[in-house]
């Protein structure tokens, strides 16, 4: 059984160092969503992490770096990936970059790939685990495979219940959305997964414009592997773009609205879109517990970082693959 141990107390970092450096997975706070986290360059804990999820082998993990960690004995860093690691970093943007032939990043971590997914995250303890522990950590979302990303400590120990693992609470995940993936290998670099850093955010930091490619093309190939599985799925059927709810389904709506609805959850009255990318995962969480035959969800605005949660919501939508 998992065991949550709360992060503000100084003895939880010490715990997490001595897990990793013994091999072990511990669960972690980001500001994006919570992290299944191992010692990046031990293929025996990393192998860990896809079982405990159930993860297919061929899935890739984001390694996470202190946004001050010496990167040059493990990637090759393109003047792209540079300028967007100096802007955005440390933060919710994970940036692709070619492996160095004898890079220490443990084969297991890139499933075989010639390049890595490289990530700083922002948040204190997590922050302080990799200025400390001073080796990148490979952290997927801790969450069982295809299902709720977690944003709370406790959505953590409900998905992963089966494992004995180190919890540790760093509260709600503030942005509540995985982070931006671009390729910044090339020149015109090409993002892969929508986050809170949008490709307007990307294209001005780079002046330049960016290809997106975050489904597979006509011929089924996949720039990512994650991007050809179902993911983010509650338990229940979801129905998106609803205005008018039934009784018997939860309705998470967005914005002020004069329907009287028994099972409702208001992402943002204000329609603020951060502030409904906070709380889509753990609403989600919380209707998959209601006495409802479905989810409906209202119209989302597909703008800002309205595009990553509509992202999120298209795919959680999709039939079980
Ligand atoms: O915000 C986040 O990114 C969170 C937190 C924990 O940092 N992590 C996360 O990891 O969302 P995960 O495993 O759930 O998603 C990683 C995605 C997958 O779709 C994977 O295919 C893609 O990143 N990916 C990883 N390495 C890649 C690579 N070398 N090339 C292309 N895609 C890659
Ligand atoms: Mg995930």
């Amino acid at each position: 059984m998992p065991k949550i141990i709360d992060g503000t107390d100084i003895k939880s970092i010490d715990i997490a160092i001595n897990e990793l450096n013994n091999g072990h997975v511990i669960a972690l706070p980001t500001e994006t969503v919570y992290g299944l986290g191992a010692d990046a360059t031990n293929n025996l804990a990393v192998q860990q992490i896809f079982s405990i999820k159930d993860r297919p082998a061929i899935n890739p993990l984001i390694c996470h770096v202190h946004k001050d960690f010496e990167l040059s004995a493990y990637v090759e860093v393109s003047p792209q990936a540079r300028i967007l690691m100096e802007t955005f970093w440390p933060g919710p943007l994970s940036i692709i970059c070619e492996l160095k032939e004898d890079t220490p990043i443990a084969s297991h971590v890139t499933a075989g790939l010639s390049s890595v997914a490289l990530r700083a995250p922002h948040h204190p303890i997590f922050e302080e685990i990799l200025k400390r522990f001073a080796r990148p950590i490979a952290a997927p979302s801790a969450n069982k495979s295809q299902s709720l990303s977690p944003t709370s400590a406790e959505h953590v120990a409900e998905s992963l219940s089966h494992a004995d693992i180190y919890i540790i609470d760093g509260s709600i995940a503030p942005i509540g959305l995985e982070s931006t993936i671009i390729d910044a290998r090339i020149q015109k670099p090409i993002l892969l997964r929508h986050g809170a850093i949008s490709v307007q955010d990307i294209e001005a930091c780079l002046s330049c414009s960016i290809d997106v490619s975050t489904q597979p093309n006509k011929e089924g190939k996949v720039l990512s592997p994650g991007q050809m599985l179902k993911h983010y799925s509650p338990q229940k059927s979801l129905k998106l773009n609803i205005t008018q709810p039934n009784n018997d389904e939860a309705w998470l709506s967005f914005g002020s609205n004069e329907i009287n609805h028994p099972f409702e959850l208001n992402l943002s009255e204000t329609g603020n879109l951060d502030e409904a990318a906070k709380n889509l995962f753990s609403f989600l969480w919380k209707a998959d517990k209601l006495n409802v035959k479905y989810i409906s969800v209202a119209p989302i605005p597909n703008e800002g970082i309205g595009v990553a949660i509509n992202d999120r919501l298209n795919r959680a939508a999709r039939e079980k693959s």
